[in-house]
């Protein structure tokens, strides 16, 4: 596995990075594409979500999911067929997320699954999810990790 490192200077830069994410992400044969974004509040997760939702040509539709916990976007033409974008910040454990039917959604290969703050509900993630790491530099600056 190699860990890659960017540092990204401004949103479009975000887009750049999400992109080159997106290319080596592909869906698996059994189960949902699990992506774990972790860091610190303003550290860029939701930016990068949003960026992600650009490249795979959503337009202007991705927003914090904080007071909803869960969005759901079809995707046309794509390896996905849906986009979903969970923010577990206000949860405790992931009892909610099993009420929402995370079971059924993580179980369709053609669901990328971007989840903000997957500390919050580590009892319901399943194995082999991938993870991006974001670290807050400077007001325009965010230090954004993966492995390939
Ligand atoms: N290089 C950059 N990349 C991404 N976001 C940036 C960058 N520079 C500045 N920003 C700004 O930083 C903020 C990041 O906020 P964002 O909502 O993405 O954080 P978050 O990690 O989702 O926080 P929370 O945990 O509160 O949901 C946005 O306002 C964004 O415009
Ligand atoms: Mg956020």
């Amino acid at each position: 596995m190699k860990r890659v490192k960017y540092l990204s200077e401004n949103l479009q830069e975000t887009k750049k990075i999400a992109g080159e994410f997106l290319k080596k992400t592909h869906p698996q044969s059994k189960s949902a594409t699990v992506v774990e974004l972790i860091g610190n509040l303003g550290s860029g997760k939701t930016a990068f979500v949003k960026a992600a939702a650009e490249v795979l040509g959503l337009k202007n539709t991705v927003s914090s999911p904080t007071f909803v916990i869960q969005k759901i976007y079809k995707l046309r033409n794509k390896e996905f067929d849906y986009l979903i974008h969970l923010d577990a910040y206000r949860l405790e454990n992931g009892k909610e997320l099993k009420i929402l039917g995370w079971q059924n959604i993580l179980s369709s290969p053609e669901n990328l699954i971007f989840i903000e703050w997957p500390e919050k509900v580590s009892d319901i993630l399943p194995r082999g999810t991938k993870r991006v790491f974001f670290d807050f530099v400077s007001e325009n600056t965010r230090e954004i990790k993966y492995e390939t």
